[in-house]
């Protein structure tokens, strides 16, 4: 069995192409190869998890970093299959909802905090956008720390943000009042399957030291597109009726080809008829 030095080398030249140093005497490397390892997990065995498991996940996610310590953001769990079939049925294109055996709706709430004020008799000056920027910050930490927990565990999740494809529906169907939205779904369950590490953009585009640069970015985009096709070649194209089909298809062509379609031009408009500001 190697050390836990290599096993973390290992998965973070998978990751990023790139050999880094990990001393072998530091502290909280059982963690550190925990987090390096992450992956989702879209298949789950039949297997419940048990809501004192379940609270103590949420309980740990919840100690997470909170903006100004103002818990802006908040854990909605779904059991109710009911609820989870309805939700499934809005998007049959991830059937790994419907196998879920728990659904996490991590929410954004602005809500609180003016309840506060006013309770306190206090004024509000500051329902604007960065009432609903904190909140979602908050939500998307929250959820971080939740997989963090929950692969700790052995469990694995999926985030599923598009549930804001149908946000006003969803928001209706969880009965979500004002100034409280949808940040992300998420799956939660035992793993059927090992799952695989994605690679991500080498670190020298998205670490920057001392300053941003942009330096070469299309050829280490490149790079990385043919790094990445090597251990995790796309099954399919996107739109190859409008786009044809590409000799080599890569993360970039990916994710242009994804994001030259218009997506959720209305989200601006569901969050601002539930209350927030955005100006
Ligand atoms: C905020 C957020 C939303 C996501 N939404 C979805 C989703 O709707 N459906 C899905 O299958 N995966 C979703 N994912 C999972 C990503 O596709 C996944 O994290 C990414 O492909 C990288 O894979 P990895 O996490 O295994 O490294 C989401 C992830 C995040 C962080």
């Amino acid at each position: 069995m190697p050390d836990l030095a290599t096993i973390i080398q290992a998965a973070l030249s998978e990751r990023f192409g790139e050999r880094l140093e990990v001393d072998a005497g530091l502290s909280g490397l059982d963690e550190i190869a925990r987090v390096a390892a992450h992956r989702v997990h879209r298949r789950y065995l039949a297997r419940d998890i048990a809501p004192d498991l379940m609270r103590l996940l949420c309980a740990c996610a919840l100690s997470a970093p909170s903006k100004s310590d103002l818990q802006q953001a908040d854990i909605l769990v779904v059991r109710d299959k009911v609820k989870t079939r309805a939700i499934a049925d809005l998007l049959p294109e991830m059937p790994w909802i419907a196998e879920t055996p728990v659904f996490l709706v991590f929410l954004a709430n602005g809500r609180r905090l003016p309840q506060i004020s006013k309770n306190r008799g206090k004024q509000f000056p500051n329902d604007h956008l960065d009432l609903f920027f904190n909140a979602t910050v908050d939500a998307g930490i929250l959820l971080a720390q939740f997989i963090r927990a929950a692969e700790a565990v052995g469990l694995g999740c999926c985030p599923i943000s598009v549930i804001r494809d149908h946000a006003k529906v969803i928001s209706e169907m969880l009965e979500l009042p004002p100034k409280v939205i949808p940040v992300a779904g998420m799956c939660v369950g035992w793993p059927a399957e090992e799952g695989g590490i994605t690679p991500r953009l080498p670190l020298d585009v998205t670490v920057h030291e001392e300053r941003f640069t942009e330096s070469g970015l299309a050829g280490k985009i490149d790079a990385y597109d043919r790094r990445r096709a090597a251990t995790r070649p796309y099954r399919n194209q996107r739109d190859t009726a409008r786009f044809g089909r590409s000799e080599f298809y890569g993360w970039s062509e990916d994710k242009a080809r994804q994001y030259a379609v218009p997506l959720r031009g209305d989200f601006g408009a569901f969050v601002r008829s539930k209350n927030f500001n955005l100006d």
